[in-house]
């Protein structure tokens, strides 16, 4: 029984103490205003609540020990008391009170915490959630990321959340309170983050098998850090395509060839034959531009991959994964090709190529 008194305080100590707060999404260290005024309700209810908590719990452990049974048991029985009606009327309406205060201030946060601004200079970040991936489109500068986000700090970001089949819900706990992501229709949730960290974000809908795997990394970064990695990711893109003769390029052109070996060339052949392109967009691949899957483009510097399921520390990983999906990832509707190991190793050599 002692133990049990014991594990019962610990047990919740363990729910609230984040063991790395860094890896953990943990919705009262907020990064972001929004999270910021979520964070501030949060904790007044928690406060709130163990005051009267307190209280309640404190009068009838007193009244217990108070007015328990004695022995020898008195002769009289003590006053028989019924009804109070100034005791009534107070635990009445001091919770509906209480009650009516919290809804007051909630439904004022969420106001303000649901202004999407019209202001067409603000960033515009659209979130597209599949089966079970996510990605992520910045505005109008064409670049795409998959379960790789990328935030500056300081600046207002208004994200336009939709699905392409069920229903799944877009959360960074440390940032922003969650939205759906609908098919067929389009949320918007705005938030300013103001930490420079990585966050982990998560799909928080039951959307299928995968729906455990459907992570994504968050990555906010100072203005100048984001303009940097969106033109890198920019030139990435551009020079994914077959390569334009370029005469002031250095005059030792030798061939690529990946890490892992292989024949990139070869590679983009066989993703043709495979059928890769119906589902993938895959920059270089013509007529690439299958969306049931996520865009491959960038995918070598992606770590982990398959919905943050998959590490990827090297051609050998993305082989592993290519090789055999549902076996690294159960629920995954990436089929096994039976690809052989010579053409995995193509395949690789060109994914390898998308950095
Ligand atoms: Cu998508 Cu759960």
């Amino acid at each position: 029984m002692r133990r049990l008194l014991l594990a019962i305080p610990l047990g919740f100590a363990a729910l609230i103490i984040p063991s790395s707060a860094a890896a953990q999404p943990w919705p009262v260290a907020p990064a972001s205003d929004g999270a910021e005024q979520i964070s501030q309700l949060f904790w007044f209810t928690l406060v709130l609540a163990a005051i009267v908590f307190i209280l309640v719990e404190g009068l009838l452990i007193y009244s217990s020990l108070r007015f328990r049974r004695r022995t020898p048991l008195p002769l009289t029985e003590p006053p028989q008391i019924h009804g109070n009606t100034r005791l009534e009327v107070m635990w009445a309406t001091v919770p509906a009170l209480i009650l009516i205060g919290l809804f007051g201030i909630t439904v004022t946060r969420l106001g303000e915490i649901d202004q999407i601004p019209t202001d067409p200079k603000v960033m515009h970040i659209s979130v597209t959630g599949q089966q079970f991936s996510w990605t992520f489109e910045y505005g109008s500068s064409g670049i795409k990321t998959t379960n790789d986000l990328h935030l500056p700090v300081g600046q207002q970001i208004v994200f336009d959340v939709t699905s392409v089949d069920v229903i799944h819900a877009f959360w960074v706990p440390d940032l922003f309170g969650q939205i759906d992501a609908n098919p067929g229709r389009i949320n918007h949730i705005t938030y300013t983050a103001n930490q420079v960290g990585e966050f982990r974000g998560v799909c928080n809908m039951l959307c299928g098998a995968g729906h455990s795997g459907m992570l994504f990394r968050v990555t906010t970064q100072t203005p100048g850090d984001f303009q940097t990695w969106l033109q890198q990711q920019q030139s990435g893109t551009a020079a994914a395509p077959a390569p334009v003769p370029n005469p002031a390029a250095s005059p030792s052109a030798s061939p690529v060839v990946a890490a892992g070996g292989g024949d990139p060339a070869v590679g983009a052949q066989l993703i043709q034959q495979k059928g890769c392109p119906a589902c993938h967009t895959i920059p270089g691949i013509p007529g690439a531009n299958g969306t049931i899957g996520p865009d491959l483009g960038g995918v070598a510097s992606r770590n982990p991959i398959a919905g943050g399921a998959v590490p990827n520390n090297g051609p050998q990983d993305l082989k592993a994964w290519i090789m055999n999906p549902p076996g690294l990832k159960p629920g995954t509707i990436m089929p096994n090709l039976g690809l052989t190991d010579q053409e995995a190793t193509n395949i690789v050599a060109y994914l390898e190529t998308l950095k």
